[in-house]
């Protein structure tokens, strides 16, 4: 029988049942002939594919068709910026990356900050900028394309986004919202009207364009219902209604449920000292015997293992090499411990590595983010918005390291035609 699991966009609890969430979403699983179609059209089968790290999708295969006739589309991904970054959010963010190249696709990266602001009693308003900024750099130093990336957050591009989140949400009922989000009467009403911020920048690169352009939004699963509720509002604005990709959770080091900012003791961070992740990989759940005599008689339960799904998500991609830590795992030939110090050797050689890229980022952001400040500040030249400007410039700066005389971008829709 299952455990009972609960996921929503602000809440994962629970042993995730995904065949049963695909049903109760009404999403489609990544079949056999999804992965055929997709091996014909790159080459090749991305490991998070051939391992259903990403296993329900919506309109995929739509997507694929506009593709093949040779429309391109535009990818859109975000993050709600509460803390730092942790490896989870990494995942659907790689494989954006995956997209982006494959695809030759521009990447849209939504920062709602104004949501963790509205959602998170704790968290003021320039704490979510500053983690708009902090997980801006852990978004670029995955390596995306400055030439076709664009990152903005909520309370900096308001301008732009509220003109099509009002639009939004002027077709959302509060009875829908009820319906898909669980909201009651005790719910903030900044939380309620968010969503439709949410939709916003899936219809952005169209208004920008002036054209309808398909959009594949890849995130986890839990925040389908976002995009459930920008689908059915899309064709009532005249837009394409967005697909989807959706992966499972990297679960926590203490086992089943999510990695998540609320446990911090069993969650990786991007910018953790390396000593410090060591440490909490060290004291994972595993799948372990209660003595190493009984695990060399009955061998250990990789299926249970926190340590043997970080291998299976991100650090090990050869298949065959996973193949043999698991048997190894299940016929008593390796310990816990061993295999817990191997996994916090790539952690730790991964963290080094993209720290030391993530500080790099710091000098590189301009380059990636769009904001309404910047048409803003281009066009406040005249002598009398002299003020104006300079408190531009400080909060440019503030957030984005802006130096004096910088170019900031604005909309470049040109890249999209
Ligand atoms: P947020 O900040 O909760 O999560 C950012 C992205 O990471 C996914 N995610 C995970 N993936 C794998 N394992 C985990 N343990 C894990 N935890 C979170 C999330 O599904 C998400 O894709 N409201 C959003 C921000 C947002 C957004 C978007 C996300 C705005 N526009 C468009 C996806 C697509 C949020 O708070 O994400």
């Amino acid at each position: 029988m299952n455990e009972e699991f609960k996921v929503t966009p602000w809440d994962v609890t629970g042993k995730v049942d995904y065949a049963k969430l695909i049903e109760e979403f009404g999403t489609e699983p990544i079949d056999e002939g999804i992965l055929n179609r997709w091996k014909r059209i790159t080459g090749s089968i991305p490991m998070a594919l051939q391992r259903k790290i990403f296993f329900s999708h919506r309109d995929l295969n739509w997507i694929l068709d506009r593709y093949e006739q040779g429309e391109k589309f535009v990818l859109y991904t975000g993050r709600g910026p509460s803390g730092h970054t942790h490896i989870g959010h990494l995942m659907p963010w790689m494989f954006t990356k995956y997209l982006q190249d494959t695809f030759d696709a521009p990447l849209y990266f939504q920062m709602t900050d104004d949501e963790k602001f509205l959602y998170k009693d704790s968290l003021s308003l320039k704490e979510a900028m500053a983690f708009s900024y902090e997980n801006a750099l852990d978004v670029i130093a995955l390596g995306f394309d400055p030439k076709k990336t664009y990152i903005f957050s909520d309370l900096e591009y308001n301008k732009t986004l509220y003109r099509i989140a009002v639009q939004v949400a002027k077709r959302i009922t509060f009875s829908t919202a009820k319906a898909v989000f669980g909201f009651d009467s005790s719910t903030n009403i900044g939380l309620i009207f968010f969503t439709s911020m949410q939709s916003a920048p899936a219809f952005l690169p169209s208004v920008q364009a002036g054209k309808n352009i398909p959009v594949l939004i890849p995130h986890a699963i839990d925040q389908d219902p976002h995009f459930r509720v920008t689908r059915d509002v899309a064709p009532k604005l005249g837009y394409y209604k967005p697909a989807a990709i959706h992966c499972t959770f990297l679960p926590s080091l203490a086992g089943s449920d999510k990695m998540s900012a609320s446990r911090p003791e069993t969650t990786i961070y991007t910018t953790d000292d390396v000593k410090v992740a060591r440490k909490k990989i060290l004291g994972a759940f595993t799948g372990g015997r209660v003595s190493v005599e009984e695990q060399k008689k009955l061998g250990g339960v990789p299926g249970v293992c926190a340590v043997f799904q970080y291998y299976y998500y991100l650090f090990e991609e050869d298949g065959a090499k996973l193949k043999e830590r698991e048997r190894k795992c299940m016929s008593g030939e390796i310990m816990c411990g061993e295999c817990k110090q191997d996994l916090a050797d790539r952690v730790a050689s991964f963290l080094e590595r993209h720290q030391e890229k993530r500080e790099k980022a710091r000098d590189r952001i301009k380059d990636f983010v769009v904001s309404d400040y910047s048409a803003a500040y281009d066009r406040l030249k005249r002598p009398q918005d002299r003020k104006e400007v300079a408190k531009l410039k400080r909060t440019m700066k503030e957030y984005y390291s802006v130096k004096e005389g910088d170019s900031i971008r604005i909309n470049r829709t040109r890249d999209l035609e």
